[in-house]
């Protein structure tokens, strides 16, 4: 048999041993190559597109105020400040959404490469100055960062964040605990009323305070919320691209005149998801030595 699915397999170690026992041969999707080909299988992508949409739809109905700027005869309403830490996948998806509803929308991001996409959308990119600042590996993922660049950067985030009404994080760092980027100091500093949102809550999160499943109001007036499963609010639309996902992976491995299953580990698709084969784990990253083709 083989197991298909979201593993976890950076926290579960204890699962891969089991489907090697069993004889199952299993792919973690969080794996998937960032590479233009898998981009139809990725389930990361797909899934923080969802999530990044939606932190900005809960952020609005939590905040008591407007996101666009209104000048009306009652008096003018000034735009909401939204501040979205990590520009991924799940960080453009809500500039996009919080510059459509009216917001005022800066990013930030360890990987200078995102600040043209920020400002595609609209965003000002929050800079920190640091001449060896490059936090991208060579797969397109952010690494962790020396502690002098942390430090600016917690400078800067502090100034920023006592303007900023609503502040949505999304940082991550494949197979690490998520940074903490908001402190407990920088919260303090924030105005009463404003939300935010921490999508990294089930990897750790990115903010002091943020409770998984919970929403934390500080005694200076922030609410903190850390959202789980938060695609499972956008069901339909979460499982249907998930299926699209995991049915793009599976036709790359369908022997269509046998009808039956033949995955090729030469794929560097196959080579990088699968964890285990043949009573084995065949990953390196997770054990595996070497991986055997047929
Ligand atoms: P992610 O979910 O691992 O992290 C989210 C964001 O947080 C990233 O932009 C990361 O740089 C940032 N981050 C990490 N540590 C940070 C810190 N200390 N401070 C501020 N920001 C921090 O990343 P995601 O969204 O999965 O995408 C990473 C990249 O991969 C993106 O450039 C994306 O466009 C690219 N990508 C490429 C694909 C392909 O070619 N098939 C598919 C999907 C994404």
């Amino acid at each position: 048999a083989a197991i298909i699915a979201l593993l976890d397999p950076y926290d579960r170690k204890d699962i891969i041993e089991k489907m090697a026992a069993a004889g199952v041969s299993s792919f973690a999707m969080e794996l998937m190559p960032r590479i233009s080909r898998a981009q139809s299988m990725d389930v990361l992508s797909s899934q923080s597109n969802l999530a990044g949409y939606r932190a900005v739809l809960d952020a609005a109905h939590e905040f008591g105020r407007i996101y666009p700027m209104m000048m009306t005869a009652a008096g003018t309403l000034p735009p909401a400040r939204v501040v979205i830490v990590g520009a991924g996948v799940a960080g453009l998806q809500a500039i996009a959404t919080a510059k459509r509803l009216g917001a005022v929308v800066s990013a930030f991001d360890v990987r200078p490469a995102v600040k043209e996409q920020v400002q595609s959308l609209g965003g000002t990119f929050i800079e920190v100055e640091d001449d060896a600042a490059d936090g991208e590996t060579a797969g397109g993922y952010a690494k962790e960062m020396s502690d002098e660049y942390k430090a600016k950067q917690a400078a800067k985030l502090k100034e920023v964040l006592a303007k900023t009404d609503i502040v949505i994080t999304t940082a991550l760092i494949p197979g690490r605990p998520a940074p903490e980027i908001v402190t407990a100091d920088m919260v303090a500093g924030m105005k009463p009323g404003s939300v935010i949102i921490d999508l990294a809550a089930e990897r750790g999160g990115n903010v002091a305070g943020a409770k998984l499943g919970e929403t934390v109001v500080t005694d200076n007036g922030v609410k903190i919320i850390g959202p789980e499963n938060i695609t499972s609010s956008v069901a339909t639309d979460a499982t249907a691209m998930y299926a699209k996902n995991l049915l793009n992976f599976i036709t790359l491995s369908v022997d269509k005149e046998k009808g039956t299953l033949a995955f090729n580990a030469e794929d560097q698709i196959i080579a990088e998801t699968m964890l285990t084969r043949d009573g084995k784990v065949v990953h390196p990253k997770f054990g595996g030595e070497e991986v055997a083709n047929g």
